[in-house]
């Protein structure tokens, strides 16, 4: 059997997603997660590109077992950088990279194909003298014309590469071509057959994990990809989709993978929770239809044999059917036990606090779901990192007057207090916190994408899950709250976004 090995890359590409900010304490729970599920690369982040990249890479590098890899350009202080960010790793890995397409090298970095090959050559023998496992990619490699990108290829490994990744940087190839490509480059790069051949593909033609599988039938022996397929634009390719693949269809063509599939569910879940990013319900494999069937034949045969319309046993990926219900008369054993199940890895502080928070929506609500105990905690995690938090809020709104509110927000031991109108309870209250906020933000100016408000479950106690997008410039952040009250929920989700702008500022030494 051959054995495919997986580096996980939503830490670095998987942030890259519109809207998403994960804080250091998030990617190293992340971090956490891939390690259960099996992963063989963690790739921790690109540590020249903030400060906060280089302290998640350092301590995931720190207490990891698993190969750790840090993104460099190919310039010696990119790498230097990467190098010292994986200092404490046990099996560390630099991952040096630079576009190759003439459309890149034209446009992008105004350099000749000679000085590309010089950066390659430079870049990676400087990152082999570090002791680390040297990765090297050539970006836009599907755009790249062959001859040159064998060149590349052929001078990294010169250079030290021992892992070369072929990235479909703009998901623009096709997996028959994509393939070809994989079989061309084995057989004309020197060196080609003593490094790890990786492919890292891109979904914009929705052909990401297609791709990536074509390639591994052509050889390939590393694939990259993201947990629930997030990334920029249309995303990466889906991990778990990948490892169902070769799951159910891997022996035959002689591949295995050491991912573990019955943890697949829970780290969706937890990724869909800290980015806010939910996969659409017909995704494979982690949708929430997935594994339901709505059709009267489709029920039927599932009663008489679940094979007739499911390949996939629910079970090995994570899938608990279990119908439990938690409410006012549940104690923390069983909360605690239900969170631990739904794969949260939480401490005393933290169950604690989800705890009274459970308690107190379970008083008004009758019986609570997994969906709602995911929501409060993944409400507590979002709150953990942020500089402000709601004290108290009082909204007069009526059909004859102009609605008004009045925050009080704290911050550590300060208290900021504002008041604004607005066009409505929801519009009021974001203009309040955004005037508390506005010292705070870099100074541009803040836009609100969009705002809805869903119910979790159903029932008119169901809790509230609200979510904003906002731009501060050419960033977009995202922002949930849950809430049986829906104004609370569209505050604290306002917030949630808001403490995350603040956070991104503070990164870039803006802001108060
Ligand atoms: O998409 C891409 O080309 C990348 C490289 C840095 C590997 O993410
Ligand atoms: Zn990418």
């Amino acid at each position: 059997m051959r054995k495919i090995r997986f580096l996980d890359t939503t830490l670095r590409d998987g942030e890259q997603t519109p809207g998403v900010h994960l804080g250091v304490e998030r990617k190293i729970d992340i971090a956490r997660r891939l390690e259960k599920l099996g992963v063989d690369v963690i790739e921790a982040g690109f540590p020249a590109s903030s400060k906060g990249d280089f302290e998640a890479t350092s301590r995931i590098a720190a207490e990891s077992g698993t190969v750790v890899c840090a993104l460099a350009r190919a310039n010696e202080s990119d790498v230097r950088i990467a190098a010292d960010a994986l200092k404490g790793a046990k099996k560390p890995r630099i991952h040096v990279f630079i576009a190759t397409s003439d459309i890149h090298l034209e446009k992008k970095l105004g350099i000749t194909r000679e000085e590309a090959l010089e950066a390659v050559k430079n870049s990676v023998s400087y990152a082999a003298t570090f002791g680390a496992e040297v990765q090297f990619s050539a970006e836009d490699a599907t755009r790249t014309d062959r001859e040159f990108l064998s060149k590349v290829y052929s001078e990294a490994i010169r250079s030290g590469a021992t892992v070369v990744n072929v990235p479909d940087t703009v998901g623009y190839a096709v997996p028959e071509e994509f393939a070809a490509l994989i079989t061309y480059l084995k057989e004309n790069v020197s060196g080609s057959g003593n490094v790890t051949w990786s492919v890292h593909c891109h979904n914009d033609l929705g052909l990401a994990v297609a791709n990536s599988v074509a390639a591994v039938y052509a050889g390939a022996d590393q694939v990259e990809c993201t947990v629930n397929g997030i990334g920029e634009r249309a995303g990466n390719a889906a991990l778990e989709e990948i490892a169902m693949i070769l799951t159910m269809r891997g022996k035959e063509a002689g591949l295995s993978h050491g991912i573990v599939t019955r943890e697949i569910t829970s780290a969706s879940r937890f990724v869909s929770d800290v980015t806010g990013i939910r996969p659409a319900p017909n995704k494979a494999v982690v949708g929430s239809n997935a594994f339901n069937h709505a059709s009267g034949i489709h029920q039927h045969g599932i009663i008489n044999d679940r094979q007739t319309y499911e390949i996939i046993d629910p079970r090995d990926v994570g899938v608990d059917e279990s119908t439990i219900t938690l409410g006012k008369l549940s104690g923390r054993h069983a909360f605690a036990e239900r969170a631990r199940a739904l794969g949260y890895d939480l401490g005393e502080e933290a169950i604690r606090a989800t705890f009274s928070r459970f308690k107190e929506i379970a008083e008004k609500k009758s019986a609570l779901t997994d969906e709602d105990v995911r929501a409060i905690i993944s409400e507590y995690l979002d709150g953990l990192e942020g500089k402000f938090r709601i004290s108290s809020f009082q909204i007069q709104s009526g059909n004859k007057i102009k609605s008004m509110a009045l925050i009080t927000l704290s911050a550590g031991d300060d208290l900021f207090t504002e008041a604004a109108p607005g066009d409505g309870p929801v519009d009021a209250s974001f203009n309040a916190v955004n005037k508390i906020a506005a010292p705070f933000t870099g100074g541009g100016d803040v836009d609100l994408l969009s705002y809805g408000i869903t119910a979790v479950t159903e029932g008119a106690d169901a809790l509230g899950e609200a979510k904003v997008r906002i731009r501060s410039g050419e960033a977009v952040f995202t922002g949930r709250g849950v809430s049986t009250d829906i104004i609370k929920a569209s505050i604290k989700a306002y917030l949630n976004a808001m403490n995350k702008l603040i956070a991104a500022a503070e990164e870039k030494g803006e802001g108060q």
